[in-house]
């Protein structure tokens, strides 16, 4: 099987990269982790890339004169390594319109909300003061509007009376790592179809996964 070239794009902890790389070591997933890229030195995902055996990078913002020339510099690292797709997974830059056009339909992002509920940060302290009953988080593809795009999967975790935003967070981070996983397969495997702003999956054909 040709699994598809995929390269994360970290500036912390990185669990859910840690995630895509555990479903990546079955053969018969669809894509490999061929890639992981930090604008952020020493982050915990670097390190847990590395003992994965991952080929890792490290390109930092705040050596470049503008997000263009950062940008330039991870496209350039980006086809270096063949990248297919790329995976935003706890990225914190925005990226720029021309990047996003670069990987149009091929760059997704998790996000941890229900989207379009919950666009931007402190996702978890902001659903626990509007009192929400239900949260979650969802995986998208990655258009120039923030936290915005056609929406792959998402998954919902009930509120309890007694959350705080890290009990909330820890909850819908098991199923982030879930459902990041099983989208990114779908896209390998080119089964997702976009339609407007909705996304159709197709069904496996016989004898790929
Ligand atoms: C996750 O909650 C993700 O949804 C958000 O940033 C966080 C990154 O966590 N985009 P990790 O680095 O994957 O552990």
């Amino acid at each position: 099987m040709n699994r598809r070239r995929v390269a994360v794009l970290i500036s912390g902890r990185g669990s859910n990269m840690g995630a895509l790389i555990e479903a990546a070591r079955d053969p018969s997933y669809p894509a490999e982790i061929a890639l992981v890229l930090s604008n952020k030195a020493e982050v915990g995902g670097l390190a847990t890339a590395k003992s994965a055996g991952i080929a890792t990078a490290f390109v930092d913002h705040k050596m470049f004169a503008g997000r263009e020339e950062f940008e330039r510099s991870m496209e350039r690292l980006l086809e270096i390594h063949r990248i297919e797709f790329v995976c935003l997974a706890g990225f914190m830059r925005i990226l720029s319109p021309w990047f996003i056009r670069q990987w149009q339909d091929r760059m997704v992002n998790i996000h941890p909300s229900l989207l379009p509920s919950y666009r931007g940060l402190d996702t978890h302290a902001r659903a626990l003061a509007d009192g929400v009953k239900i949260h979650g988080c969802t995986v998208h593809f990655v258009v120039p509007e923030l936290d915005a795009g056609p929406i792959i999967a998402q998954a919902a975790v009930r509120v309890h009376d007694d959350d705080s935003e890290a009990t909330l967070a820890a909850r819908v981070l098991a199923e982030e790592h879930r459902i990041y996983p099983e989208a990114l397969a779908l896209l390998a495997a080119d089964r997702l179809s976009i339609r407007g702003n909705r996304v159709v999956t197709l069904p496996a054909r016989p004898g790929v996964s």
